[in-house]
């Protein structure tokens, strides 16, 4: 049985995919190790399977003993321990959610829903790195990737609406906050159906300009309000979260050198975990609609089609219905009237699951078949 080391398990992604590996036994199979990076020696977590107490993360001793190692500590954890991790001579597989190793040659971005393919392959070759791709990226591809793997896509352009939690924990706190804030302000105004909404809108875009309102991790308000940049800048112009579509969603399908262009704006809104997107697709050539809704209903168990009508859109195709599920739902689907090529989309997805965890234990088994 495999020694699986466990690396960031009590984060917000490795929380998750705790508790996934628990609702799909996956315990069973394995020999679970537990990692910390400040409480070695303490009891390990029971996820219905005994583990040794807890081992040092940083201890490339430790680390060395492990068949695999699945780590969502983060970059700066991947950046530290896994180079000296492999100068040792260790020839384990190496799980990771950072996105610190993504881009590498040897690596490979695990969605194999999407992409079996591919990591069939690397296996075949003998790599060992398989690393979970951006959330926005590995959603797109978990809804669209059908038209990309029938070679119907000429480009895309992804506008997305993404989720507080692809900032972290205390980002989503702070949502939140900010919402508590905003009604707190305007609470007595709300309670009076006599009062006047412009003085309650008065009042709250007060409040949110104002130096009490909650901001220490966004850095601007999100409640109420939108954020269009995420990550760093790039030289291009794009931010680092645009720059990944493209570079990403080409690496997954294996098509680097023959890359479909994929290019857009990400933008921050107040939804809790669930990242949404609209997408502009240019495809090679006019198809019906209908064939369109077939590629994507069969491109894998997850993926869905919401008909283009407004009760299902508004009842469906949310982060308030997919919000804790594995459903990847795709709707808006019409030709536009730029001409019968230009395919509109519009889909949504757990960012924390398929945009991160549930990709990671899927290779995990995939390495035990
Ligand atoms: N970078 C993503 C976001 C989350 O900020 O929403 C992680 O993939």
């Amino acid at each position: 049985m495999n020694r699986v080391g466990l690396v960031g398990w009590r984060g917000m992604v490795g929380s998750v995919l705790m508790q996934r590996m628990q609702e799909e036994n996956d315990f069973a199979g394995i020999e679970p190790v537990f990692f910390t990076t400040s409480q070695t020696g303490k009891p390990a977590p029971n996820f219905g399977k005994e583990a040794p107490p807890l081992k040092d993360a940083t201890s490339i001793e430790e680390l060395s003993g492990m068949d695999i190692i699945v780590t969502c500590q983060g970059g700066d954890y991947t950046n530290e321990v896994y180079p000296k991790l492999r100068e040792s001579g260790w020839k384990g597989y190496w799980i990771d959610a950072a996105s610190a190793l993504r881009m590498a040659s040897d690596s490979v971005i695990v969605l194999d829903p999407v992409n079996r393919g591919v990591i069939d392959r690397a296996l075949d070759a003998g790599q060992k790195d398989f690393i979970g791709g951006n959330c926005t990226v590995s959603l797109m591809l978990m809804g669209m990737g059908a038209l990309l793997e029938q070679d119907m896509v000429e480009w895309i352009s992804p506008m997305t609406y993404q989720a507080a939690s692809g900032s972290g924990a205390k980002h989503m706190r702070e949502l939140l906050e900010q919402m508590g804030a905003l009604h707190g302000t305007s609470a007595d105004l709300l309670a009076d159906p006599a009062s006047a909404i412009l003085d309650i809108d008065r009042q709250v875009t007060s409040t949110m300009r104002g130096g009490e309102f909650p901001v220490d991790n966004f850095g601007v308000p999100l409640a109420g309000s939108l954020i269009p940049w995420i990550d760093k800048a790039m030289e291009s112009g794009q931010s680092k979260e645009e720059w990944k579509a493209e570079s990403e969603s080409n690496k997954i399908l294996g098509r680097e050198n023959n890359p479909v262009p994929i290019d857009g704006i990400c933008v921050r809104i107040g939804a809790m975990r669930s990242h949404s997107q609209a997408l502009t697709i240019k495809l090679r050539q006019d198809a019906p609609i209908a064939d369109i809704e077939a590629i994507l209903r069969e491109g894998n168990q997850w993926a869905s089609v919401v008909p283009n009508e407004p009760e299902a859109s508004m009842r469906d195709l949310t982060p308030a219905k997919v919000t804790g599920t594995l459903d990847v739902p795709v709707g808006r689907l019409r030709k536009m009237s730029m001409g019968n090529e230009y395919l509109s989309a519009f889909t949504v997805g757990d960012q924390l699951l398929w945009g991160a965890a549930e990709p990671l234990r899927r290779m995990l088994g995939i390495l035990r078949e």
